[in-house]
């Protein structure tokens, strides 16, 4: 294993310690959630733990079956104790850019729906500023398209429609939609920018996670940073 994997799985692994008997545990998206959904399934069988867990994804939802973990949904548990979810950048605000992996719009709303929410990356996520050589995923109704392209070009930004690989066109997201990559440049103001993607007519969400994770754990070559909400 790889520094870089090494370090996923030393944050993924402090993430799993917040999880708790009769927990239900909203299940990020991509690969260092992986090794905390991994590990959530060995404690259940190490320990006997009892969770239920909301996956993000299907690429969540197959990986936590193949795990043992056991399945809930929103319906059944509107409140849920913990998320835990990957990030592709991170500020020392503890605010995100989410989305690479195309699953932003169920990971706001799980982390959203969560007590509290916990997100692990390997060191390399941290930024100054958000934004700056990194595009804002944005998730679209496919009918409106082109005249999100325009709106998102109005407030400054570029937006490029993800194709997919190993698929010609676009991605489809688990939800059906698009999604747009969107560059702004370093972003000084992410409420109100993430606040104006929103209000454009067709645009589902924004991969900008602004003041909700509560802690995040960041691997390193040599153990994990803590950095936790004020
Ligand atoms: C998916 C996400 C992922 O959590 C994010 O892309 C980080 O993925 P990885 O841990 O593979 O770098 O937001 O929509």
């Amino acid at each position: 294993m790889g520094w870089r994997e090494g370090a996923k799985k030393r944050a993924a692994l402090e993430a799993v310690k917040h999880v708790r008997e009769g927990f239900v545990v909203g299940l990020g998206s991509g690969t260092t959630v992986a090794y905390a959904i991994q590990e959530i399934g060995e404690r259940i069988r190490r320990e006997g733990l009892r969770v239920f867990g909301v996956p993000t994804s299907h690429q969540a939802l197959l990986l936590a079956v193949s795990c043992g973990i056991p399945l809930t949904t929103l319906d059944e548990w509107p409140k849920l104790d913990l998320t835990i979810d990957g990030a592709d950048q991170v500020d020392k605000g503890l605010n995100l850019i989410k989305g690479m992996g195309g699953a932003l719009m169920r990971e706001k709303i799980v982390a959203s729906a969560a007590k509290q929410f916990v997100v692990v990356a390997d060191e390399t996520k941290l930024v100054e500023k958000l934004g700056a050589n990194h595009p804002v995923p944005v998730e679209v109704l496919p009918f409106a398209l082109s005249t999100v392209v325009a709106r998102v070009e109005e407030l400054g930004g570029k937006a490029v429609l993800r194709e997919g690989k190993r698929k010609v066109g676009p991605v489809v997201t688990d939800n059906g939609n698009f999604i747009l990559d969107a560059e702004f440049g370093s972003v000084d103001a992410l409420d109100k920018l993430d606040v104006a993607v929103k209000l454009i007519p067709g645009v589902l969400e924004t991969g900008l996670f602004v003041g909700m994770a509560d802690v995040v754990y960041l691997g390193k070559q040599d153990g994990v940073v803590k950095l936790e909400r004020k």
